[in-house]
């Protein structure tokens, strides 16, 4: 392609983005498209000749959106929101362009420069204390990772090299492998999978507590537990606190987890993967009380902060445990300046990096503190709109306390009424929500995702929910 045909079809492609966005609460929400629709609307083969960027163009509708689940959607109200915005889509066509691989600072210098500072930008934004930050000169630091489920993998290891070493310390005849089938990991049971995944994947073992009953983890819960493990001869090394739980956005209780975790030398990682970035409103901070006695703390702009997907921000208080621990210096990336900044490829599982970093410059840049902050407040707004609909109405109860943009909701009754009311409303395609489970009772949830949602749009999904929730009680007072 030669760059007027760049041009060209970069211009087309960005009126067909805003035609897309600015129009897609009029899409179908879930595709009706059946597992396999996508093959016969391709050739077999890849094309000999170089085809038009035209022809490309014309294939979107037909090959890809008919098949498209629309996230971005007000209608949209399934798992968490994935962030979508404007600068960021353009920051990517940038990364794009440099397309440089960050593994170390001589790669690209701007790479990992922008990261740190930006690290630091948003860090200050969220209030976390300057241990955690480049620019307190000390040893910390933040870093972009792809997802949260590395980085509480990236901790989990972190904390396995530094339990280690203080073993090893105390007792010097002890084996690697004695160490580490002594090693356990705490978490709430309504932790995301994706910190059961770590304990599998670092091969260590990790318990799932008993949360309380607003699904919060206490620290005497696991104070017990630590007590009990370290009675029957286990090394008790990592915690993660969860703020904002993916089943019902609960908020364990940090401060409390905090204070177990220091007096225990226990490493403590906060996942924070979506509710972290309502922190950028000082009215939030109040969940994230004791932050300052963790070790790691992560959450995903790339979910509620208008970064798009990939970005998951970790902040360490002291990142040489996990450097130290992936740190293997072949000569062919090694550079003079080694030392002077971080090589992020020690931070991370990959060697491969993108230049996220401008994703977030733009976004924080081209919006301002101030309008992310509102963003945040006004989708906290709309849920708390959508809870005023079922408290008024008194078929529903709500299931959790709405702190954040996701409300947790079923009709008073059983588990089997609840699973019908949710087949009516994915059934018949107007918007599209998912459910939950906690101690057996089945509960919807309505996540405000996107960014265009409005009340009116609130008012619509209202109405459908009512709607079917008319047709499903008229089905059961049949029977
Ligand atoms: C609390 C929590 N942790 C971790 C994750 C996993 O996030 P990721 O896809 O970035 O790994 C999620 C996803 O929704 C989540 O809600």
């Amino acid at each position: 392609m030669e760059a007027g045909d760049f041009k060209d079809f970069a211009k087309a492609m960005t009126d067909y983005i805003t035609e897309y966005l600015e129009n897609i609460r009029d899409r179908q929400v879930v595709p009706s498209v059946k597992p396999g629709y996508l093959r016969p609307l391709v050739p077999e083969q890849a094309p000999q000749q170089a085809e038009p960027w035209t022809a490309v163009m014309a294939d979107i509708e037909r090959v890809v959106m008919s098949g498209v689940t629309h996230w971005h959607s007000p209608r949209f109200h399934a798992y968490f929101p994935t962030a979508n915005s404007y600068p960021a889509i353009v920051a990517d066509m940038l990364s794009g362009a440099i397309a440089c691989i960050g593994f170390t600072w001589i790669a690209s210098p701007a790479c990992t420069e922008l990261e740190v500072v930006m690290l630091d930008w948003l860090g200050q934004m969220l209030g976390l204390p300057e241990q955690f930050l480049a620019r307190s000169g000390g040893e910390g630091g933040g870093v972009i990772q792809g997802t949260a489920s590395e980085a509480t993998l990236v901790a989990l290891l972190g904390a396995k090299a530094r339990t280690i070493q203080r073993v090893k310390e105390q007792h010097p005849d002890w084996t690697d492998t004695q160490i580490l089938s002594k090693l356990v990991g705490y978490c709430n049971k309504q932790a995301h999978s994706s910190v059961e995944r770590a304990g599998l994947l670092g091969g260590v073992k990790l318990r799932t507590l008993r949360p309380d009953n607003k699904h919060r983890l206490r620290g005497d819960t696991l104070k017990d537990a630590i007590e009990e493990d370290l009675k029957n001869g286990l090394i008790p090394f990592y915690v993660v606190a969860t703020l904002g739980t993916t089943s019902s956005c609960a908020f364990d209780v940090l401060d409390e987890l905090g204070d177990v975790c220091n007096s225990h030398d226990i490493w403590l990682h906060v996942d924070a993967a979506y509710a972290g970035s309502a922190f950028i409103c000082p009215e939030y901070r109040y969940l994230m009380k004791g932050v300052e006695k963790a070790d790691s703390f992560n959450f995903n702009p790339h979910k509620w902060m208008l970064v798009n997907f990939d970005c998951s921000t970790m902040w360490l208080k002291n990142p040489r445990w996990v450097v130290d621990a992936f740190n293997v210096d072949p000569l062919y990336l090694k550079h003079d300046h080694q030392g002077a900044a971080p090589d992020y490829r020690h931070w991370q599982i990959p060697l491969g990096r993108r230049f996220r970093a401008l994703k977030l410059w733009f976004v924080l840049r081209l919006y301002g503190i101030e309008n992310l902050q509102k963003h945040i407040r006004k989708q906290i707004g709309l849920a708390h709109y959508f809870e005023e609909f079922c408290n008024k109405d008194d078929r529903f109860e709500i299931y959790e306390e709405v702190t954040m943009g996701l409300v947790c909701f079923r009709l008073k009754g059983d588990n089997e009424i609840n699973e019908e009311l949710l087949r009516h409303i994915n059934g018949r395609g107007k918007i599209h929500l998912v459910p939950s489970k906690i101690d057996d009772v089945y509960f919807l949830r309505l996540a405000i995702c996107s960014r265009f949602t409005e009340n009116s749009d609130i008012d619509l999904s209202w109405e459908e929910i009512k709607s079917c929730a008319d047709e499903v009680l008229k089905g059961v007072s049949k029977n």
